[in-house]
């Protein structure tokens, strides 16, 4: 049996994590899952928010399923998303973003796969108050991690069989750091002959996005535009409550959902389990359960399609009555 490390976070993150696990376990595969704590709840019994036991964890199962996990604004601990990602370093943030079924969205046919550098950018959090008037960030960027962000979604659109890559930045602004990332993306470009290489401005993108965004196809970016950028492609498809993600480094692969902690709606048996559900399928893909994932996938699109859906996308389906639905159509799959 496969062991996985499972980060349950806070907020939503505990109903949704359990709402996927009861629908994992349903589809017949079996798991052994090593729950790992993590955030606020866990500072003032281990002085830490990502304490090593959950870094060690994962390093030991190679996979997480992650759920999200509340950072504080302004003030307070560093986010332990972000560091996660740079303790394993997991260099590739990965959103898939396409249309789910009978969810009403402005555009039919949106297939945009967002590649995030995932380790550097003002993401790094390298911050300095200069004066009680004057805060700076840096943003730093470099090429090893730039050619190698672009190398893999070079690699991703060939093995995905997808036309083109779009690397989007503010070179014209940012000339030097943009422009390493443009450079870099330029230089392995010219590697993948029969992939499309495009160059967009990030707020000609957005603009675009908004717009049209059936022309794009694999949208690379750094840090700080991939994660605005990609929440704007979860808006195209019908929100965070269905956008899946997946981190991905050279060891270790970390799946979680887009989406944030949720506060607005914690504990209301009110939030969307689609995207940690969509993520984790994309784990059960990742580890060679290609039927489950199959099952599961199948399962939920029929649930949309019968019209039953949270209050997000519309509906009236608390998340527990929505989890049931998907369950008890996984288990008429089972018996055809
Ligand atoms: P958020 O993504 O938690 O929520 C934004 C809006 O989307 C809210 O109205 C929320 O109710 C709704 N929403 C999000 N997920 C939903 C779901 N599954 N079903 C239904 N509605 C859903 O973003 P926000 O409020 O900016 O951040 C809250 C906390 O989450 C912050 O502390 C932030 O740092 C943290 N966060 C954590 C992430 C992670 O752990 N990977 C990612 C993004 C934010």
């Amino acid at each position: 049996m496969k062991t996985i490390t499972l980060i349950k976070g806070d907020g939503i993150g505990p109903e949704i994590t359990d709402a996927v696990i009861k629908i994992i376990n349903a589809s017949g595969t079996a798991i052994d899952w090593d729950i790992q704590t993590a955030g606020a709840d866990v500072i003032e019994t281990e002085g830490s928010p990502l304490p090593n036991r959950v870094i060690e964890s994962v390093k030991k199962n190679k996979i997480a399923l992650k759920s999200p996990v509340t950072t504080p604004i302004g003030k307070g601990f560093r986010s332990v998303n972000v560091q996660l990602r740079k303790e394993l370093d997991l260099y590739a943030n990965l959103r898939p973003c396409y249309n789910l079924p009978n969810v009403k969205t402005r555009y039919d046919k949106v297939d945009i796969v967002v590649v995030r550098e995932n380790t550097e950018d003002l993401y790094a959090g390298i911050e300095r108050q200069i004066d009680n008037n004057t805060a700076e960030s840096i943003k730093r960027i470099t090429r090893g991690a730039s050619e190698r962000i672009a190398k893999f979604a070079f690699d991703y659109a060939l093995n995905n069989n997808r036309k083109e890559v779009c690397v989007v930045t503010k070179a014209n602004i940012c000339k030097l750091s943009d422009g390493l990332f443009l450079e870099s993306a330029r230089n392995i470009a010219s590697n993948y002959p029969q992939i499309k290489f495009r160059e967009i401005l990030v707020d000609n993108c957005c603009m675009q996005l908004v717009q049209n965004p059936n022309q794009f196809d694999i949208l690379l970016l750094p840090n700080l535009y991939g994660d605005i950028v990609s929440d704007l492609c979860a808006g195209l498809i019908g929100g965070l409550g269905i956008a899946q993600g997946a981190n991905i480094g050279s060891d270790y692969a970390v799946f979680e959902p887009v989406h944030g902690s949720a506060p607005d709606i914690a504990g209301l048996d009110k939030a969307n389990p689609t995207a940690m559900l969509m993520s984790a399928i994309e784990m059960l893909n990742y580890i060679g359960e290609q039927d489950s994932a199959k099952r599961i996938k199948l399962a939920l699109f029929e649930t949309l399609n019968a019209g039953i859906k949270t209050a997000d996308l519309g509906g009236n389906a608390k998340c527990s009555e929505f989890t049931d639905a998907i369950i008890d159509r996984l288990a008429v799959l089972a018996k055809n």
